[in-house]
């Protein structure tokens, strides 16, 4: 049996019609996620409700024929299993006790986190087993960096100052805190291939916010640790990072970690991202402001990106999540041209 078209292109192949997905494909902007997120308890909730987690999984697939799913649920999950307390509050995004000591990171613990997360194993499994063999259940979770920036800052930032300050100024308790979540991402990652994803993305949203130094040690350092670990369990499983804003600093994150599949935010020109395709699969990198636009702009830029990259391995994808504030109309018709293969 063949693998599903996602899985070929993340291992390498370069396929006629470049798969595709788009990062936070389930959410706020369906109708339908917004009537069973009304029902939930709040939205941690949601993410530990397997048969509601399952759902909103499912729900833009069934509209827009996506060629591959990714489990709802959360990077902050990790922090919660920890046992910082996390809560989401409508409107003002995450908000966190913030930690920034070494007394902080004793109140945590790796103990619970198998057993806090078992829920989401359950909707892995449960999204596995409603999908089609051509389509793919992409698993996740954040980066260690990127997590840690929300755990220590307390929630969203603009500058990141407390998580580079601490980074600088406390070097031991910033990497037992790194050395914790790794432990943890690889614990939970590795459970959800277990559970039946197929492949795996790390999330490293703030990576872009970093100078050289601390790009090596928070950045691409730990995510060599995790897909060596990963792959010494699940050899066969692609990994994809997303390092978002490392710039110049992209060829050298795919080179040092060796992730399958390397995901573009939406600044990289398109040959830098040809170049990067001789590295790795390349994802990525419609602007999701197009997403609100539709339209002709839309198709273009579509076509401009499959063009520039089809010369190598390509899964088709935003620069980053989508906006809650899209009409579904509008990645309807994205995903009908992203549907029909290239011509010529
Ligand atoms: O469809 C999917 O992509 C799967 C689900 C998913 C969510 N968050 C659901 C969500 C995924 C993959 C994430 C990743 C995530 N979460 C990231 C990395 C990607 C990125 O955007 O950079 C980050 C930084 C977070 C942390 C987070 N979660 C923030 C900052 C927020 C608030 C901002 C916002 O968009 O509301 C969330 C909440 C969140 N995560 C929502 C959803 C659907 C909205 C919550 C709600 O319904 O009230």
């Amino acid at each position: 049996m063949t693998a599903p078209p996602m899985i070929r292109a993340l291992k390498g192949e370069t396929l006629d019609r470049p798969p595709f997905w788009f990062m936070r494909q389930a959410g706020r902007y369906l109708p339908e996620y917004r009537a069973l997120r009304s029902e939930a308890d709040g939205f941690l909730d949601l993410c530990y409700t397997p048969t509601k987690a399952a759902e909103v999984t499912l729900q833009p697939l069934r509209r827009y024929g996506m060629d591959a799913a990714i489990l709802f649920s959360d990077i902050l999950v990790i922090p919660d299993a920890l046992g910082q307390n996390v809560r989401f509050v409508q409107g003002e995004g995450p908000k966190l006790d913030p930690v920034g000591s070494a007394a902080d990171l004793d109140a945590l613990s790796l103990d619970r986190v198998a057993d806090h997360l078992a829920p989401v194993l359950e909707t892995v499994a449960r999204v596995r087993a409603a999908l089609t063999p051509d389509q793919a259940l992409i698993g996740f979770a954040g980066a260690p960096f990127t997590v840690a920036c929300y755990m220590v800052e307390g929630g969203g930032s603009k500058d990141h100052n407390a998580v580079r300050t601490l980074a600088w100024a406390e070097p031991a308790v910033m990497d037992r805190l790194m050395g914790m979540l790794i432990d943890a991402t690889v614990a939970y990652l590795s459970a959800q291939i277990t559970a039946g994803a197929q492949a795996v993305q790390l999330f490293d949203s703030w990576a872009g916010v970093l100078p050289e130094p601390l790009f090596e040690r928070l950045v691409v350092a730990p995510t060599v640790t995790i897909v060596n670990r990963l792959r010494a369990a699940h050899p066969d499983i692609p990994i994809i990072g997303f390092p978002r804003g490392a710039g110049t600093l992209y060829a050298h994150y795919a080179e040092a970690t060796g992730v399958d599949a390397l995901g573009l935010d939406t600044a990289v020109p398109v040959e830098q991202a040809a170049g990067l395709q001789k590295i790795c699969c390349v994802q990525g990198n419609l602007d999701p402001a197009l997403l609100l636009v539709g339209g002709p702009a839309l198709i273009a830029e579509i076509d401009r990106l499959r063009e520039g990259l089809r010369g190598g391995p390509h899964v088709f994808n935003l620069g980053h999540g989508i906006s809650q504030f899209t009409p579904p109309d509008h990645v309807a018709a994205a995903a009908e041209r992203l549907r029909t293969p290239l011509n010529g």
